[in-house]
């Protein structure tokens, strides 16, 4: 079976790299939030175009630091997606608040600015719930419809999440996430288009007060003197060891994304005329954490591709709203149709910055033999 992501390629180009900045931060002894954390933090918010970069522990943690820094409380709303990872919707009622689900694009699978409108008017009128924050998801890596999203934000008060921890280095008319959000969150996880060698995260914003916060909350709630708490925080910094990690990787990062952007396009070119290929967002470039087509019959489609050596995966096979922990949490009037539908018939496929020639090649024959 070939790798679904192949990382070892990486590994190979990055060794003398990777090999010296570990030797020499083991070396140091200063094994968090060490030099490299500072001069990574400046990396990241340059690359996204932000003003403040800070890490943290993981994806999760990134997203649940800003709902900390707002005070999110029981009695608010958070609308966030359901086809979508865990995490989005869980740091919402562990922060006691609401999360209530807005359905998706058909094509794009982001967040569905009608859908969210309508949620937002839904929870204003038919609940005691107060609106205070969204959480738009950059899903399989593109970014969502931040224009349209941004303005619903606006006007109704609302603060902005996004969740960019499969999508940190996607844009959309050329600017990051960071140009309509209160804050982006990141993930680098080993899977991820950006990943390191074990759990990591990071936010990025334009925002000093906000920064000033999440710095003390990432870090038990300290202040500026030492053992001494302003607020309840968490334990979550970045090793300096994975810092160290992520510096290198960012050095590839963009030619990584050329190289995952014409992989896309390959598989688009292989086989666009029998699947439906995924749609990016007009003006968008995707960093294609996931490269996700539509069968009929999904089973049938993955044990044929399994025979010929391929690797699948299903990101999502249930959506967050139909799990048993988050049964209870409302969706957007008229259901989620859309996210149900997308459930039953997305499929994964094999996709990193070194995909191409015979592997690829053999990726599009095997989807193209499975659908004859
Ligand atoms: C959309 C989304 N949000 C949040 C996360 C959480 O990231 P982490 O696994 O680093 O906590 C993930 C990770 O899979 C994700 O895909």
């Amino acid at each position: 079976m070939m790798p679904f992501i192949d990382l070892a390629t990486q590994r190979a180009r990055l060794q003398d790299k990777l090999d010296t900045i570990i030797s020499k931060i083991v070396a140091e002894g200063r094994y968090v939030l060490g030099p490299e954390v500072t001069e990574l933090e400046q990396r990241l918010a340059e690359f996204g175009q932000a003003d403040h970069a800070l890490t943290c522990a993981n994806g999760t943690d990134a997203l649940a630091l800003p709902l900390m820094a707002w005070e999110l409380q029981k009695g608010d709303a958070v609308f966030v997606p359901s086809f979508t990872f865990a995490s989005t919707a869980e740091v919402v009622p562990l922060q006691g608040a609401t999360p209530v689900f807005v359905d998706i694009d058909p094509d794009t699978y982001c967040m569905c600015p009608k859908s969210l409108a309508a949620a937002i008017e839904w929870t204003k009128t038919q609940t005691d719930l107060k609106p205070r924050v969204v959480i738009a998801v950059d899903l399989f890596g593109q970014p969502a419809d931040y224009p349209a999203i941004s303005e619903i934000c606006k006007a109704e008060g609302l603060k902005l999440i996004a969740d960019s921890a499969q999508g940190f280095g996607c844009t959309l008319n050329g600017k990051h996430p960071a140009a309509w959000a209160d804050i982006t969150t990141i993930s680098f996880y080993p899977a991820k288009p950006l990943g390191c060698y074990g759990d990591g995260g990071a936010v990025v914003m334009r925002d000093a007060e906000l920064a000033g916060l999440i710095r003390s909350l990432r870090n038990h709630g300290e202040g500026e003197a030492r053992y001494a708490y302003e607020r309840i925080g968490l334990n979550s910094r970045l090793d300096t060891l994975q810092a160290g990690i992520l510096l290198a990787k960012l050095e590839i990062f963009e030619e990584e994304i050329v190289g995952r952007n014409a992989a896309a396009d390959a598989y688009a070119e292989g086989f666009g005329d029998v699947v439906k290929t995924p749609t990016v967002i007009d003006g968008g470039v995707s960093v294609w954490a996931q490269y996700t087509i539509e069968v009929d019959d999904r089973e049938g489609f993955r044990a044929k591709l399994a025979e010929a050596g391929v690797p699948t995966a299903i990101y999502y096979p249930i959506p967050i709203h139909l799990q048993a922990p988050y049964a209870g949490f409302p969706v957007a009037p008229g259901g989620l149709p859309v996210t149900e539908a997308a459930a039953h018939r997305v499929v994964s496929l094999p996709m990193d910055g070194y995909l191409g020639g015979e592997r690829q090649q053999a990726v599009i024959s095997a989807v193209r033999t499975a659908v004859a």
